[in-house]
């Protein structure tokens, strides 16, 4: 085995800015130019080992060595918040936790569910929507979403913490701190908390709060209440997936023909596909706990391990002509090909991959369905390149419709004069397209 010296060196004294550049293709450039699956660089001065492929997918979710970084290193390279404690712990600790996220997030109950609550919430939302000339989808959807998280995980209703929830979401979501906000909204939920374990309040017995609970067996709150917290902001995370969707359907008008046209059953391959194109996770990062063999290397202890997840989902030998968008290869979470790593790899009881992909492919779904039957709305000009940074890739705008005119609905009944759903965006903004949210 060589040491770690012979691990190819990035060049450059510190790649931090070419990080924020690059964005979700800074580990494909570097190993490609490298002509290695592994390579060692500098962010903010730290030395950093950035690995893809096969082998780095098995090391991440089958191997053992690793744990995942912090949040505190996580804001600093702006990695979204996401996974929360669960994803700080391993082993058998990991596991049993990890088969409750499972049994509350994804049961087949629940995700219905978590859809039949946000489809009520769109609903009430529509009117509002209908009355302003420019909705920021993105920032409408935030609250939205944080609403629907917070009633599925079978909390009593309460505005303030809906709302501060959402404050939370759009700082965490793009890596900032929010520690404080954190703080007091982990407070709000230990008294919700405490209310259900003393009767005050009784919560759904299938609920998260409720599992929770009874999972807890009397312990301390505060590790319910965090967990809460985490599945409701990752819940709202599901916001920048759907604003992908949203502007797929411009970009690919067939789609919502289709849909409108009764082929609901189509609107999950349409959904797996955009999860699969859109880099909302391009990077997981951890740190080496031992050394670790790795492709003939040595990633030594205490090390900064940096995974690109975003070049398998376009790898040509997964995904043939993979910067094409072609929900007819049939994608599904359920039975994830070996490439289709978009929220994480390996077996989701065993490994570090989110239990939220139900969830997310459920409110997709169920935003595609409203968006194509509820709604007639047009993109305006606007700034659709994707965020600066490794983040999540959603256009700068957040996603601006206008001329927002409710539809027939999905009941069946036919829709308006003219159809419902997205309208072909004006010239300028098809020029703007050539900087597109996926990358091609
Ligand atoms: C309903 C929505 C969601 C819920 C409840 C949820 C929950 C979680 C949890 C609890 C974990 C930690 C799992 C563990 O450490 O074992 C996790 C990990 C993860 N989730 Fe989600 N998630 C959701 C949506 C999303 C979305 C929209 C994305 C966007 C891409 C995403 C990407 C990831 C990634 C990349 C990981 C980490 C994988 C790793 O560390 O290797 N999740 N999720």
């Amino acid at each position: 085995m060589r040491r770690l010296s012979t691990i190819p060196r990035d060049p450059v004294p510190d790649a931090t800015r070419d990080y924020f550049r690059d964005g979700a293709e800074f580990i494909s450039r570097r190993a490609e130019r490298l002509g290695s699956d592994i390579f060692e660089t500098r962010l903010w001065l730290q030395p950093v080992i950035c690995l893809r492929g096969p082998e780095a997918l098995a090391l991440f979710y089958g191997g053992t060595g690793l744990r995942r970084l912090g949040p505190g290193p996580r804001r600093l390279l702006r990695l979204p918040d996401h996974g929360g404690r669960i994803s700080q712990t391993e082993g058998p600790a990991h596991q049993a936790r990890k088969a409750l996220f499972i049994r509350l997030l994804m049961a087949p109950g629940r995700t219905a569910a978590l859809a039949e609550l946000f489809r009520s919430e769109w609903a009430a939302a529509l009117p509002g929507w209908e009355r302003q000339e420019r909705l920021i989808l993105g920032d409408a959807l935030t609250p939205l979403l944080a609403r629907v998280g917070w009633r599925w995980c079978g909390l009593e209703p309460d505005e303030a913490g809906e709302s501060q929830l959402s404050a939370l979401a759009r700082a965490s979501g793009r890596g900032r701190q929010a520690p404080l906000l954190r703080y007091r909204l982990v407070r709000r939920l230990c008294r919700h908390l405490y209310a259900a374990r003393t009767g005050r309040f009784r919560p759904q017995p299938d609920s998260p709060l409720a599992q929770m609970l009874a999972a807890d067996q009397g312990g301390p709150l505060r590790q319910s209440a965090d967990d809460l917290v985490d599945i409701i902001c990752a819940v709202t995370a599901v916001s920048d997936y759907i604003i992908a969707a949203a502007l797929t359907l411009v970009r690919e008008p067939v789609w919502c023909a289709l849909f409108r046209a009764g082929n609901a059953g189509l609107i999950e391959d349409f959904v797996e596909e955009v999860r699969r194109i859109t880099p909302l996770a391009p990077v997981v990062a951890a740190r080496s706990v031992t050394p670790l063999p790795f492709s003939g290397h040595v990633i030594p202890s205490h090390r900064t391990v940096l995974l690109d997840l975003r070049s398998p989902l376009l790898d040509a030998g997964c995904f043939p002509e993979p910067t094409r968008f072609r929900p007819e290869r049939m994608l599904s979470w359920r039975q994830a090909e070996p490439g289709f790593v978009p929220q994480g790899g390996g077996e989701v009881a065993l490994t570090h991959r989110c239990p939220g992909e139900a969830a997310t492919v459920a409110l997709m779904a169920e935003a595609v369905a409203g968006l194509c039957h509820d709604l007639h709305w047009t993109v305006p000009p606007q700034d659709l390149r994707p965020c600066a940074g490794p983040g999540p890739a959603v256009p700068r705008s957040r996603l601006i419709l206008s001329g927002i005119r409710r539809a027939g609905g999905r009941d069946g009944t036919l829709p308006e004069p003219g159809g419902s759903g997205c309208t072909q965006p004006p010239a300028e903004t098809a020029a703007r397209r050539a900087e597109p949210l996926a990358t091609e």
